[in-house]
């Protein structure tokens, strides 16, 4: 029978190890609930990495067997794998130049050795696992090799890439010194998802500017194969947002809030700890508040959450120092004896806590450097049951392109978010309800399942315009 083989570089898992007994827990993120009717169902099967280094050969077969019964195919990697693979190339390279950060780039010759290796150690046992009729959806840009390098071993298999960061405008990419390999290993798909148009475009500009390729539209003739290159949004599973802040455990957290903060001038900004989120800017720009508007002193406060990430990559660690002090600075500067003006979080929290403060903040600041897609966007404007709320949303996240109706600032521009934040303060009611439906209607119609059918169904529309070409 047919299957579908889902791979990204982690798999949808958390593990957690006591006393030699590991612990498998579902993730709960963005992908893993999109993918969820696919992977779990019959032969279907999704291929990464566990995120956790596990060395013993015996641990590895009884972790392994734990994973094949959520219908989930371990690739373990060394410490040497994750220095160099995941933090190095993954990470110290392609991450900031995708990001438009190229000068936090490094380009190692070893990290791409690394890299290649890596991808090759995912061939290897997709190959094991794949037959002929099956269908291969490959993630993100810790793989971009793999399609290609399955390619050349299974001609005729169907191989999906969808890519969840920006793509970069050709300037910048072509700083990679290994541009044309990547850009071969990608062209191994039939069909290529970016987020926005922006990406795609800077995507054909590269191909057509870098291989000897001809590109016509969003078409790509390659090794005598098209590959189409297309647009899909990706977006959330909206009714698991829009209900969950009906849950007694949330609702008993939203009295909580509701008991030592103003909802209305709550400032609610979630990010992963990157660089690339622009965190130190909003603290900037919240700082600029409480100078030229001391009105808000004593009752405006920034709540930020600061997920732990990649905290070994250098980069991470010196900017998690610099979020501690400028925190430290503003709430020594600014506090009273009953008032912090930033509450901040360096740490995960359950789904039930981010879920009562979406629904509690009066307004959520988003405002990163770049973003693929950025879906904390999303998940606030799902939460907003009642249609009040204010969202201001960097222009550089590939959210603003469909959330049009939030208050769209330039990240850079800190006197601007300062102003927004100000305009989101005084927002009249009636305003919030008119923005928060419109963005609530697109963010419930174009949901995370809609997204995963749309680019399915293209696949199989491209495959059988193959097809045909194959046998005219
Ligand atoms: C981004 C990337 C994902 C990645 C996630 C978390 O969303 O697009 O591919 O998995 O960040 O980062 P991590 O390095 O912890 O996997």
């Amino acid at each position: 029978m047919r299957k579908t083989i889902i791979v990204s570089n982690r798999l949808p898992v958390k593990i957690s190890e006591a006393n030699g007994d590991y612990t498998l827990t579902p993730s709960e993120g963005g992908l893993a609930t999109g993918l969820g009717s696919i992977y779990r169902e019959g032969n279907n099967i999704w291929v990464g990495w566990p995120g956790q280094e596990i060395t013993d050969q015996k641990e590895q077969e009884k972790v392994t067997k734990q994973l094949r019964k959520m219908n989930l195919v371990p690739v373990y990697l060394t410490q040497d794998e994750i220095n160099n693979f995941y933090e190095g190339f993954s990470n110290e390279t392609l991450w900031p130049v995708f990001h438009y950060m190229s000068v936090y780039a490094h380009y190692e010759q070893h990290y791409w050795d690394a890299y290649f290796q890596v991808n090759k150690k995912f061939r290897d046992i997709i190959l094991k696992i794949a037959e002929p009729g099956d269908i291969i959806w490959i993630h993100d840009y810790q793989l971009l090799l793999l399609p290609g390098m399955i390619r050349a071993e299974l001609p005729e298999i169907s191989i999906g890439f969808f890519q969840h960061i920006p793509f970069p405008s050709f300037e910048l990419f072509r700083l990679i010194p290994w541009r044309a390999e990547i850009l071969e290993g990608m062209l191994g798909a039939d069909l290529m998802g970016f987020h926005t148009f922006d990406d795609t475009r800077h995507f054909l500009d590269a191909v057509g500017r870098i291989l000897p390729v001809n590109t016509s539209a969003n078409i790509v003739s390659y090794n005598d194969r098209a590959i189409v290159v297309e647009t899909f949004p990706m977006g959330i599973d909206f009714d698991k947002y829009a209900t969950l802040g009906n849950y007694p455990e949330v609702q008993e957290q939203i009295r909580d809030l509701e008991q030592n903060f103003d909802k209305n001038q709550l400032i609610l900004s979630i990010d992963r700890l990157d660089y690339s989120k622009g965190i130190l800017q909003r603290l900037q720009a919240f700082e600029l508040l409480l100078q030229l508007h001391p009105e808000y002193i004593g009752s405006a406060v920034l709540y930020m959450i600061v997920v732990p990430s990649r905290d070994t990559v250098p980069q991470y660690k010196e900017l998690r120092d610099e979020i501690d002090k400028y925190v430290g600075n503003i709430n020594a500067r600014f506090r009273t004896l009953t008032w912090h003006p930033v509450q901040y979080f360096y740490r995960a929290f359950p789904l039930e806590t981010l879920s009562a403060l979406y629904n509690f903040a009066g307004i959520c600041l988003v405002t990163p450097m770049r973003d693929g897609m950025n879906l904390v966007s999303k998940e606030y404007v799902a939460s907003r049951n009642n249609n009040d709320g204010v969202l201001i949303l960097s222009e550089m996240a590939g959210a603003s392109k469909e959330l049009i109706d939030a208050i769209i600032v330039n990240p850079n521009n800190i006197g601007a978010i300062t102003r927004a934040i100000v305009d989101a303060l005084d927002m009249p009611l009636a305003e919030q309800q008119r923005r928060m439906k419109q963005m609530r209607t697109v963010v419930a119609k174009f949901n995370v399942h809609h997204w995963v059918k749309l680019f399915m169904t293209r696949l199989q529309e491209v495959n059988e315009m193959q097809q045909n070409m194959l046998a005219r």
